[in-house]
């Protein structure tokens, strides 16, 4: 597996393939990567004849109060697993690479509706530096098929709109949250939960799933999202939202 942090040998590199005729894949992570990144890899194998993976943790995505400084950076065990996954290319700028101008002056892209609600409403600026650093790496690399997780699922709703806005000609494959045995998401932030709090957090999965039961008996949505709440504040969480949506634009169920 290659491993660059130059944009312009990325470019190139990436140029070479498109020549032979070869099919491009690219999964975009900040790293830490986990069973749920390698999944993507997998199945961007299925489709594509190269595959990129990028590692940036990107500035702009993160609040004030966010974990940015915190958060888990392992690059050489990210490489490794990636080159065991069949990855083909491993791209990981620096901050200067991605945001050439500085922060404070890069050009954002803001993808509207689909990002004002939910997780939006509570992470102001999140999903147009989300949707940013995602132009620009389907820029840099101009892949043929980009995939996300459905476990971030506003996100992979603000990229197919993004996309399919601005006209780019790039596939959106989206592939299945992988668990662990209990059911919780995996994230390169659980590593932020102590194991009873793991154990807890379990709860979240199965809320849904009573949700998602409750709805299709066709309760009314207002009376499964108060009952969510209720659950999930009776185990001690401190709930922000538990609501129903509809999935193709999220919003409220009618
Ligand atoms: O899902 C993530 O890891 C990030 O939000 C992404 C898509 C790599 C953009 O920084």
């Amino acid at each position: 597996m290659q491993r660059l942090d130059s944009v312009a040998e990325l470019r190139a590199t990436v140029a070479g393939w498109h020549r032979a005729g070869l099919r491009v894949g690219l999964v975009p992570t900040m790293g830490n990567l986990h069973a749920g990144h390698f999944s993507l890899v997998r199945a961007a194998r299925e489709r594509c004849d190269r595959i990129v993976a990028s590692v940036f943790v990107n500035p702009t995505q993160f609040g004030p109060n966010e974990d940015f400084a915190r958060y888990p950076r392992t690059l050489d065990a990210d490489a490794q697993g990636l080159a065991e996954h069949g990855c083909d290319l491993l791209f990981a700028p620096a901050v200067e690479a991605m945001y050439p101008f500085g922060l404070d002056v890069a050009t954002q892209v803001e993808v509207k509706g689909v990002t004002e609600t939910l997780e939006g409403a509570f992470r102001p600026g999140h999903f147009a530096g989300v949707a940013t650093v995602v132009l620009r790496l389907l820029n840099l690399v101009q892949p043929d098929v980009a995939l996300f997780g459905r476990k971030d699922y506003q996100q992979l709703l603000t990229i197919r709109r993004l996309v399919t806005d601005l006209g780019l000609p790039i596939v959106i494959a989206d592939v299945p949250t992988v668990r662990e045995a209990n059911g919780l998401a995996m994230s390169s932030r659980n590593q932020y939960l102590g194991a009873e709090e793991r154990d807890r957090a379990a709860l979240i999965h199965a809320t849904l799933q009573r949700m998602r039961a409750a709805v299709a008996a066709g309760e009314p949505a207002e009376a499964v999202e108060r009952a969510a709440a209720a659950a999930l504040e009776a185990a001690g969480f401190r709930v922000d939202y538990a609501a129903v949506r509809r999935a193709d634009d999220l919003a409220p169920a009618a």
